[in-house]
């Protein structure tokens, strides 16, 4: 089977090695030669050795190469490279693509593409990295009625948040951003890890997995993690919890939620021991039960290993419906108003007689119990008041918050993070 790998960065030189080391390996597996026709780069890599391949600086000669029977796209974005799958793909050409973006925006298009012109398109690497968490829901799931799919899926934003949470480190924002940059983690442009666009693009590909529901990326509620101060780690952590970034598919009673957002996880729970830049996926399925997937979500080596699985499947012959569902089934999205969720308050007060009771007159008006309240910090007139909420619908704590803003005695907008419900 003849490949054509477009882009050498870190996923790309990472495949391109892993091809070379395992090579005897991979085709004692699948009873065939793999062999690497061309690669289209718009550099060469320090890290590969390319003296005795063809290499071309116009990636659209791989997919237009008869000698190439998959294209690998790794050179992510999604203008370019939906032009290049579409183009390979009517040249009769398989894809394996790392690209979530081009899947989580395009991938419906790219997929009935693919259906007319008799091949595939494979995308483990989309999610998660070395993680085979496509292949855990779509095939070792296939027998359940998923429930909910929670995780960790952004590596560059669980590594800020753990080391803003490490006790005595004084490390800036941008010091440990660019830590994560330089492992190879972060996007290109870092505000999709921050803003949590990112992830919402891979919770896009999980939810349409595991539920079967068409890919559905604007629908999805995205909030990143760019408001979580260090006084929330604490607070937080004064509670029983940690700040985790999570995305969230779960079918209840009135629709499916999608929704990637800062988390209170309680600590004992097994998301609040994943630390770092590592990843993790939590499945809820009606027979397998809960089920976790644990690795590292990007990297040369990891990501590599995503894509190389994919490579081996087509060599293997084997062809499954691309979301692993024959029809898929139009489903409602539940609004973010319309979630119910335990939620975190902090806000700061003026430091005087009534305030408590005032605030907790406004959210018992609007039938927003409360679980724990703590007042912390009073220091040159304010106070800090930090409050963890009984379950409630989310557009009466949103009510609740505007009224408690409006009210003179509070000195600063409110902080809301949802709390873990599963
Ligand atoms: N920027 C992503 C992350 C890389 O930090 O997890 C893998 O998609």
């Amino acid at each position: 089977m003849r490949i054509g790998i477009c882009g050498l960065g870190t996923v790309g030189s990472g495949l391109f090695n892993l091809l070379e080391s395992n090579r005897a390996e991979i085709e004692r597996k699948v009873g065939r030669d793999i062999i690497l026709s061309q690669v289209g780069c718009r550099r060469d890599h320090p890290d590969c050795d390319l003296s005795s391949t063809n290499v071309t600086r116009d990636i659209f000669e791989v997919a237009n190469n008869p000698d190439v029977d998959v294209l690998v796209e790794l050179i992510g974005g999604t203008d370019v490279a939906k032009d290049l799958v579409m183009q390979a793909i009517s040249n009769g050409k398989h894809i394996v693509t790392a690209n979530k973006a081009l899947i989580a925006l395009h991938g419906d298009e790219v997929f009935s593409a693919a259906e007319q012109a008799g091949v595939s398109v494979h995308y483990e690497a989309a999610v998660a990295g070395g993680i085979p968490i496509v292949k855990s829901i779509r095939e070792g799931l296939a027998g359940n009625t998923i429930e909910w799919v929670a995780g960790i899926i952004n590596g560059t934003t669980n590594f800020i948040l753990t080391e803003m949470s490490r006790e005595g480190s004084n490390r800036s924002f941008d010091d440990v951003l660019s830590e994560a940059q330089a492992l190879g983690y972060a996007e290109a442009d870092p505000t999709f890890d921050v803003e949590g666009i990112d992830a919402a693009h891979k919770l896009t590909i999980l939810a349409a997995i595991a539920f079967g529901v068409p890919l559905n990326f604007s629908a999805m509620y995205t909030e990143g993690i760019s408001a979580i101060s260090a006084d929330d780690i604490k607070f937080a952590d004064e509670l029983g919890y940690c700040i985790k970034h999570l995305g969230i598919a779960r079918q209840s009673g009135d629709g499916l939620e999608l929704r990637v957002h800062p988390t209170l996880v309680e600590k004992d729970q097994m998301l609040a021991q994943v630390n770092g830049v590592m990843n993790a996926v939590m499945v809820g399925s009606d027979a397998a039960g809960s089920t976790m997937y644990y690795g590292a979500g990007a990297g040369a080596g990891p990501t590599a290993s995503s894509v190389m699985a994919d490579i081996i499947d087509i060599a293997r012959g084997g062809k499954l419906p691309d979301l692993g569902f024959v029809s898929l089934a139009p489903t409602g999205i539940l609004a973010i108003e319309k979630i119910r969720c335990s939620y975190y308050l902090r806000l700061g007060v003026v430091d005087q007689a009534g305030v408590m009771a005032n605030v907790s007159t406004i959210l018992s008006r609007h039938r927003v119990s409360i679980e724990a309240l703590i007042q912390k910090d009073a220091r040159r007139g304010d106070a800090q008041i930090v409050i963890l909420t009984d379950e409630v619908l989310e557009s009466e704590m949103l009510d609740a918050i505007s009224e408690i803003e409006s009210n003179e005695a509070v000195t600063s907008k409110v902080s809301m993070i949802r709390v873990s419900n599963l």
